[in-house]
């Protein structure tokens, strides 16, 4: 029997990091087996999302752009700590930052994000984090969602993975929206893309 081992996922994130918790459970309930969490990268020092890999015994590097001179500087940084860990297959889960083309080209297919939105509404730059709620309530749109893609050298322009629509509700905050679209879109989303991008790795498509 050929059992395959699991694609090394490194989680990128810039903040509470619920959608790396998402990841974390998925990976411990066996939903996520195809692939095993084995760094967290945050671009903020001191973000909560690094607390949670700790607590789940898993490495954390820190490395902010300001550290490291700048977007190039904090992207050789970062490509050397993911070949440093052998890292396949890179999610970003609520990162802040915009990963350059030249950057994006090194992992073709190899790079998830979560986005707060249906893809191609409410996307792109400056969309991001509850801005992207604040936008959607402002035009007046009454189905939001979700979407899981791939990364490549146009902000949230890569192929969609998968993509779950959320009900608007009347009264809805830019902080209601975003829960709502987190628990009933993102956090089932994530790990499902994260099982099937890991599966194809894995048996090295
Ligand atoms: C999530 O809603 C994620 O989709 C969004 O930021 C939030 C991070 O939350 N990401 C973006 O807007 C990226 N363009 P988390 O730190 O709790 O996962």
């Amino acid at each position: 029997m050929n059992v395959s081992t699991p694609a090394r996922i490194a989680v990128l994130v810039s903040g509470g990091g619920t959608n790396l918790q998402a990841l974390i459970d998925a990976q411990k309930s066996g939903k996520l087996h195809s692939g095993k969490i084995v760094l967290v990268v945050s671009g903020v020092k001191g973000a909560y999302a690094l607390t949670r890999a700790e607590q789940n015994g898993i490495p954390t590097r820190t490395l902010t752009k300001k550290s490291c001179g700048g977007q190039s500087g904090f992207e050789q940084k970062l490509q050397e700590v993911l070949q440093e860990n052998a890292i396949d297959l890179i999610i970003l889960a609520g990162f802040m930052n915009i990963l350059s083309g030249e950057f994006t080209a090194k992992w073709p297919r190899r790079i998830l994000n979560v986005h707060p939105a249906l893809i191609p509404s409410f996307c792109g730059k400056g969309f991001y984090g509850l801005h992207v709620h604040e936008a959607a309530l402002a035009y007046g749109v009454k189905v939001t969602g979700a979407t899981v893609h791939y990364v490549n050298e146009i902000p949230d322009g890569g192929e969609i993975i998968l993509q779950k629509a959320v009900a608007v509700k009347p009264g809805d905050t830019p902080e209601t929206l975003q829960r709502r679209v987190m628990e009933q879109a993102e956090w089932k989303l994530l790990p499902r893309a994260a099982e099937i991008v890991s599966r194809e790795i894995a048996k090295g498509i």
